[in-house]
């Protein structure tokens, strides 16, 4: 995880939130490639669940709601956690992780366990009391609840279908940390799957295994291996206030197997509480769906595609024959930051200025870096290192067969090919 870490600090993915100021205790800000990744991830899984099926429309609702949607959601009532604070230092632990009956901190006497609710609160406007707090919205799911009518009105569409968005939660995490596995501000990508009231559980089970379906194939899509992966079945007791069923799909991360996406079956908890009904157009009935519900986290996934992608291998080098060893971030190539590298052997204008065209004509199609510094086996592994898929190494002889060489990141493979078809190889490897 350190070397992750210090990788993504260095290289520009993940900068500590606020750093000049000392930071800000687990917030972080994500830098040129990691910024990159996190477009990439959100492009893809819009791609894939929003736009290639025509059973599910997108919504982008606001991250404020009106706090009756939290209190018919359940969420003032029961998104809580039990926490015990101390009478002398006043700091507050989990309940339920707490070895001893005193302060962890300072040895002191705990008060009796409350309820805390994990809500991020704020008010609008110029005065600040309880009349106009409001909270940031713990999950997205809600925004495409109370939207539901407002989507069936104006889309046409009919059962089964899905309402799917992506954008940012808030929680007051008690015990944030792990990096950006857990923090207060994340983004979350979601779907809630509609589907009629099922007459028996064979039904919504079928559902249910549709979606567990599409959501390992996601997970392999972004690189990571089976057995990365532990599917959770969670118990009765752990469930959330509106599930009767839930799987977490566990990565194998670093610092330990923890929870990467959920699928639950919220069965019509929520439209029910939001008093949300459809009709059916053929049979006139008028019923509360059910709801199957995706959801997955784009940090985590980052974080989890990240771990999975880095290698460390011994390969040779390319100036003395040698081997040393390299950093190489096996990225899917959809998921790479950067696409490819443009490197001319020399900084001679006669090899950087058509280097730099083809740089810029590229730049119309992919994420491309120049890079004409230091020697080409130290470029190469730069480049390795933040996964870019491909580089484009220019020298004297291109000036004169019109050619360059590409290197494929994983098998190091070099090829030669002329300068006018790049375009058309990365756009047959990538696209
Ligand atoms: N609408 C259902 C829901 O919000 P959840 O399991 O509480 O379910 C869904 O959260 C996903 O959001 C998680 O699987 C995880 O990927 C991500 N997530 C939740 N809390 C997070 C946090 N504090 N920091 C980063 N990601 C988080």
């Amino acid at each position: 995880m350190d070397k992750i870490i210090s990788l993504a600090k260095r290289r520009g993915f993940i900068y500590p939130g606020s750093e000049i100021y000392g930071g800000l205790q687990n917030t972080w800000d994500f830098g040129p490639l990691g910024a990159e990744m996190k477009v990439n991830i959100r492009m893809e899984w819009w791609k894939k669940f929003v736009r290639e099926r025509e059973d599910m429309v997108p919504v982008e609702s606001a991250l404020i709601m009106n706090n009756k949607v939290w209190e018919a959601s359940g969420h003032l009532a029961n998104f809580t956690d039990p926490l015990s604070e101390c009478e002398k230092c006043h700091h507050r632990f989990k309940t339920d992780q707490l070895e001893k009956d005193e302060c962890p901190d300072c040895g002191g006497n705990l008060m009796g366990s409350k309820q805390f609710n994990m809500m991020l609160k704020t008010h609008l406007g110029a005065t600040e009391d309880k009349s106009n707090e409001v909270y940031f919205r713990p999950e997205t799911a809600q925004g495409m609840f109370v939207n539901f009518g407002n989507v069936i009105d104006s889309s046409r569409m009919k059962l089964p279908f899905g309402i799917a968005q992506i954008g940012k939660s808030f929680r007051n995490e008690i015990t944030p940390g792990n990096y950006i596995f857990r923090t207060r501000e994340f983004e979350q990508m979601e779907i809630e799957y509609f589907i009629p009231v099922p007459q028996n559980d064979a039904v919504w089970q079928g559902y249910f295994e549709l979606w567990r379906t599409e959501m390992k194939n996601w997970i392999t899509h972004l690189g990571i291996d089976a057995d990365e992966i532990y599917e959770l079945e969670v118990t009765k007791d752990e469930l959330a206030h509106y599930s009767k069923r839930t799987i977490d799909f566990e990565y194998k991360f670093p610092f330990g197997q923890k929870e990467l996406y959920g699928l639950a079956y919220r069965t019509d908890f929520d439209l029910k509480n939001h008093n949300l009904k459809y009709r059916d157009t053929e049979s006139g009935e008028e019923y509360y769906p059910h709801v199957i519900e995706p959801t997955f986290g784009v940090e985590r996934t980052l974080l989890a595609a990240m771990c999975s992608a880095y290698t460390e291998e011994s390969a040779p080098t390319s100036e003395d024959g040698g081997e040393d060893m390299r950093v190489v971030m096996r990225l899917p190539a959809w998921l790479a930051p950067v696409k490819v590298a443009i490197l001319p052997l020399s900084k001679k204008q006669e090899l950087s200025e058509p280097a730099k065209k083809l740089a810029s004509d590229l730049r119309k199609e992919f994420t491309v870096v120049y890079d004409e510094t230091q020697s080409i086996g130290k470029r190469y592994r730069r480049q390795d290192e933040i996964g870019t898929p491909y580089c484009v190494t220019l020298d004297f002889d291109s000036l004169n067969d019109g050619k360059v060489t590409v290197r494929d990141r994983d098998t190091m493979v070099q090829e030669r090919i002329s300068m006018d078809s790049v375009g058309e190889y990365l756009r047959d490897k990538l696209l």
